[in-house]
């Protein structure tokens, strides 16, 4: 299949601000503790932004390392050309270790078991790098007690194939005005770490929340996802984010069809909608396939800068609007971002969605193409439809 100038073929885009993103790391690293190092968070395809663009983004921008949620992350890195560490955050087959080994990834430890099987996979005298993971109260990942944590310390120091490259934790609450189970969790992390004999290079356990509400708590690295891409952790932390940081996503089709329809007519699927009086029409190539959610019927958009509203079900490939006047076909139409003045923010799409913001660039299907610029200028179109 032809792809000329990596182009596409349907009205619908996702725009990246490559420069925007590089401003957001370094606004956030400015308010951190020299010597204090970023990983910056790329799974889930950058959060939907693009993992190996966000990531040379953020290496322009001085981060330390990368962290993804799994082994085929890592791979897409490093398939893309990225040669910096990499912390896998999620658990990883031991069998998969030669793998990590000569990928050099870092992996994430939190069983004795699993420990004992690596060990009988490793491949190469190169030890892989490993971070344990404290559970201090997510219940999701992570040791749970002194003794297993102190066992799996002891054990990998006396095993020469395996490396204690850190010691972690992740927070359930960070993102909330109320900081007292953070600091229960920051409280315990600290007694594990206290009671380690030889301390790691990585001593982590902040996420952006965190990042942002506790940036001198004595650990040395912090693991920046959303905050990075310009979104907010939850609408409590809204006059909380450092200055400078915005978003650098946006999403926009094009009127594919404009039609006047009758008063009274029903628009879509189910016949929800009804015009109230005789309308334009639009319609615009975007649908729930693209991740653009049933639930957003009756969200706005951006037409000329003026709000429009999304009238009828949203089907699979294509959803209508309500146009103020005639519009021509062709006409840009924004979903998430800005046109001239007016603005639709992630936050207005997360609230409508009633979700939170990671999960909607995160849901925009691979099928709408992601446009890359910096300093302005267009430098990649990335269509794996058409790859
Ligand atoms: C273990 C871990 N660390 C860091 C992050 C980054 O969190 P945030 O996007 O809130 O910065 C995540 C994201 O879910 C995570 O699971």
């Amino acid at each position: 299949m032809e792809q000329k100038n990596n182009l596409f073929y349907r009205d619908t885009w996702v725009d990246i601000d490559l420069t925007q993103i590089e401003q957001n790391i370094i606004s956030i690293k400015n308010t951190l503790p020299k010597g204090k190092e970023i990983f910056a968070v790329v799974k889930a395809n950058g959060y939907g932004h693009g993992a190996v663009e966000v990531a040379e983004s953020a290496i322009r921008s001085g981060v330390g390392g990368l962290a993804v949620a799994f082994i085929d992350e890592a791979l897409v890195l490093r398939n893309g050309g990225i040669t910096h560490p990499i912390l896998v955050l999620g658990a990883s087959r031991p069998q998969d270790v030669p793998l990590a080994q000569k990928n050099k990834l870092t992996l994430t430890v939190f069983r004795q078991d699993w420990l004992v099987e690596a060990e009988g996979w490793l491949d190469s005298s190169i030890p892989v790098k490993v971070h344990v993971k404290i559970d201090t109260g997510m219940a999701r990942l992570g040791v749970r007690t002194m003794e297993e944590f102190l066992a799996m310390t002891d054990w990998i120091e006396s095993h020469k194939g395996i490396e204690l490259d850190g010691v972690f934790t992740h927070f359930a609450k960070a993102d909330e005005d109320d900081q007292s189970f953070m600091l229960e969790q920051r409280d315990k992390f600290v007694q594990y770490v206290e009671a380690l004999p030889k301390k790691p290079k990585y001593i982590h356990h902040s996420n952006s929340g965190a990042t942002i509400k506790i940036p001198d708590d004595p650990t040395n690295m912090v693991r920046v996802g959303i905050a990075m891409y310009g979104l907010l952790p939850s609408e409590e932390m809204k006059n909380e984010m450092p200055a400078g940081v915005a978003e650098s996503f946006s999403l926009h089709s094009r009127l594919i069809h404009v039609k006047k329809v009758e008063a009274g007519e029903p628009v879509s699927y189910g016949s929800t909608y009804h015009t109230k009086e005789a309308a334009w029409i639009g319609t615009i190539p975007i649908g729930y396939a693209d991740g653009w959610l049933r639930r957003l019927q009756g969200a706005d958009v951006l037409v000329g800068g003026v709000r429009c509203e999304i009238v009828g079900r949203i089907c699979m490939d294509q959803c209508m609007i309500l146009l103020p006047t005639e519009y021509p076909l062709g006409t840009q139409v924004t979903l998430v971002g800005k046109q001239g003045t007016e603005q639709i923010s992630m936050g207005e799409v997360a609230a409508k969605s009633e979700t939170i913001q990671y999960e909607i660039p995160c849901i925009i299907s691979s099928r709408v193409p992601r446009r890359y610029f910096r300093e302005g200028k267009d430098t990649k179109v990335i269509n794996p439809l058409l790859k």
